[in-house]
């Protein structure tokens, strides 16, 4: 049998297509049969530069989606990230063994690139001529730029004003149809959704099942790096929550392929204003309550209703996971870090800096502990706001590591400063 879908609440059983919600509320996930996989089979496909092996999404293809066939696949190619290693942001979490993976570094900038080759594959496999999505700028930049590769029409919801300018001349830049709702995010997911079923959109948000097959391969690509050893710990932002759901997705089917032998826990960051799951999961409690009007500097996480919530919660209970909520002082001194360390992030994207180092300051996390931390997003998505960090302008924000440019006069007197400078402490 193939991959079908089967649904998280009811465990009802359908073919692919392009209905996401079972009739009782839930949504659907794939499964597959797995054939007999090894690690040799993945390690030997490491460096190979035959597509679609050259991916590092569709280098574990036996584990993303079996049976496509390999000619009919939509690939830039994508991940391939780098784990690194910098001492000033241990030093700053204060765990020895802290690493990032710079999900920042795929193709358009940001780990949705993983699940949008799978998902605008299988368009393209159904026969859909337009696809559609509701983002905070990332999946609609990571859209664009498949849609465009691959001749299909692209439509984009996003809320006027509120996403990031690198993420916005992306979706204009590669040619999709943007609109800009007058409204959060949550209202542009409501909208599309609809907009999807009456006009008959291929949706492409992370409800989408094969969106989260793709951004498994998160997983799977920093355990090889480690040599297939799972970390203790796995941090990463919580936004829509489709990036969770696979986190925990994937490590249930490693584990139940004996390719790793234990699960390494998830930590999920949402920012203090938009932190519906941290208040879900902190009262213990088994239904999400949207938060109304989400607000944080991060925008790419300013997510009110996440649509994968119910997923989300069963991977952070399988993991036996944590979500933390951290501050958008917080996120922007994480990300001060980061980025001073010479990696670099965009806002979102270091609140699983900020909530490694508030774990580790709660004693959640041991100093001892080996930790991964995803950057989600490349520095340069949103340069705004690191601008206005480093100008001390963003509001409500004091900045704890700000580098402050230095304004001269081209004359004499400004070469006179530039002496005072040089002889000053830099
Ligand atoms: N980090 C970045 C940089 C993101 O763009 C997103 C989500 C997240 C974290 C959260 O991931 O939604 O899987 O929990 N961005 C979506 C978008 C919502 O439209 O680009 P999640």
């Amino acid at each position: 049998m193939g991959s079908t879908f089967r649904c998280i609440r009811c465990n009802k059983i359908i073919e692919p297509g392009t209905n996401f919600r079972c009739r009782c509320g839930g949504l659907y996930e794939v499964r597959h049969d797995f054939d007999d996989v090894t690690r040799e089979l993945f390690d030997e496909r490491l460096g190979t530069t035959k597509k679609p092996y050259d991916s590092g999404v569709w280098r574990f293809k036996e584990l993303v989606y079996p049976e496509i066939d390999a000619g009919a696949i939509v690939s830039r190619p994508e991940g391939n990230t780098n784990l690194y290693r910098c001492g000033i942001v241990c030093d700053y979490v204060g765990v020895k063994d802290l690493s990032m993976k710079h999900e920042g570094e795929n193709p358009t900038g940001s780990f949705k690139d993983r699940g949008m080759t799978v998902a605008v594959s299988e368009a393209r496999r159904l026969g859909a001529s337009t696809v559609a999505c509701a983002s905070t700028g990332n999946t609609s930049a990571s859209m664009a730029a498949y849609a465009a590769q691959s001749g299909l029409n692209g439509v984009v919801f996003v809320p006027e004003g509120e996403i990031a300018y690198g993420k916005l001349s992306q979706a204009l830049a590669y040619g999709a149809k943007v609109i800009q709702v007058r409204g959060n995010f949550d209202d542009a997911m409501r909208l599309v959704e609809e907009a999807s079923s009456e006009i008959g959109y291929y949706l492409l948000n992370s409800l989408n099942p094969w969106r989260v097959e793709g951004q498994k391969t998160i997983i799977f690509e920093l355990l090889q790096q480690r040599s297939w050893t799972a970390p203790d710990w796995i941090i990463a932002p919580g936004g829509n929550l489709g990036n969770t759901s696979a986190f925990g997705k994937a490590i249930k089917e490693l584990q139940e392929l004996r390719l790793i032998d234990r699960a390494p826990r998830i930590a999920v960051i949402q920012a203090e204003g938009a932190n519906p799951l941290y208040r879900l999961w902190s009262s213990k409690g088994d239904q999400l309550e949207p938060v109304e009007k989400p607000h944080t500097v991060a925008s790419a996480i300013k997510i009110g209703a996440p649509v994968s919530w119910e997923k989300a919660v069963k991977a952070v209970a399988y993991t036996k996971g944590v979500v933390e909520q951290v501050s958008d002082d917080e996120i922007m001194d994480a990300k001060a870090i980061v980025d001073r360390s010479g990696v670099g992030c965009e806002p979102a994207s270091a609140a699983s800096v900020a909530g490694a180092k508030k774990l580790v300051e709660r004693g959640v996390i041991s100093s001892n502990e080996s930790v991964v931390c995803v950057l989600t997003g490349n520095l340069l998505k949103d340069p705004e706001t690191t601008v206005n960090y480093h100008l001390g302008k963003l509001k409500g924000i004091t900045p704890r590591a700000s580098n402050k440019p230095i304004v001269l006069d081209p004359g004499s007197s400004g070469m006179q400063d530039l002496k005072a400078l040089f002889t000053s402490a830099w």
